[in-house]
């Protein structure tokens, strides 16, 4: 019997998500950390190149998806993981741009919050700034886990910009002298739309890049040097 696919971006039948996913941006990421850290990984969605493995880490069924860049299509992704497939637990695996001379290239960022430049908040809540925060559950045991881990971490608020180019290259001034750590694209989106579904969600991104030293990690870093990132994700589901 062929199942129908459930959703319109991620063809794939009812069950096929596992409760907690995992969210790389690239989805050449999740095929990497499919093919790397879960046993008996199934490729569940090849729909728009935009890859989903569902497979075993030490015994628990986890899926890994990618996203796609920006807030809207994270936003597809996710919304159809919680809405469609029954996703409990939504952990961005991400890269962001240093803003804080301590924030150095290979640390992680622990997302406790997301302010952002975009206008999707704007049109959802109208008048209203709704404040986008990681799940408290997650966080906590994030921070546990990545000081037994012995990880360089920060953990504060990022900016989730619509703007890879900037029209003005120095607006990231702005949000770094209110304290944000680092900027990326996605987690804002990803805070508002777990909070509206009921579930938990946290975005752990590595430092790809400064925006304070001009200092970068090269594109084959990108997909491969996330290991101890991932390895704190995966501990989440334990
Ligand atoms: N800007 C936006 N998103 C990012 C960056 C950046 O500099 N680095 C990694 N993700």
């Amino acid at each position: 019997m062929i199942l129908p696919d459930m959703s319109t971006h991620i063809g794939a039948p009812e069950g096929a998500v596992a409760e907690t996913v995992l969210l790389p941006g690239d989805p050449l990421r999740a095929k990497f950390v499919a093919e790397r850290f879960l046993d008996r990984a199934v490729c569940y969605n090849e729909v728009r190149g935009m890859l989903g493995f569902t497979g075993f880490w030490k015994g628990r069924r986890l899926s890994v998806q990618g996203t796609g860049m920006g807030q809207p299509s994270m936003a597809i992704y996710a919304t159809e993981l919680m809405r469609e497939y029954g996703a409990k637990s939504l952990i961005r695996i991400g890269s962001c741009g240093a803003l804080q001379p301590e924030v150095k290239v290979r640390d992680v960022v622990i997302a406790v919050g997301a302010s952002t430049d975009s206008r999707m908040n704007r049109v959802r809540f109208a008048e209203g700034d709704f404040a986008p925060i990681a799940s408290a559950r997650l966080l906590r045991a994030a921070l546990e886990r990545a000081d037994r881990l012995g990880l360089a971490y920060h953990a504060g608020g990022v900016l989730s910009t619509d703007s890879f180019y900037q029209a003005d290259p120095e607006s990231w001034r702005l949000w770094a002298s209110y304290g944000t750590l680092a900027v990326e694209m996605e987690t804002s989106a990803l805070y508002t739309l777990a909070a509206r579904h009921g579930v938990e969600a946290l975005a752990l991104l590595t430092v790809s890049d400064s925006l304070v030293t001009h200092e970068e990690t090269t594109s084959k870093e990108r997909e491969t040097g996330f290991d101890r990132m991932v390895e704190l994700a995966l501990s989440l589901a334990e």
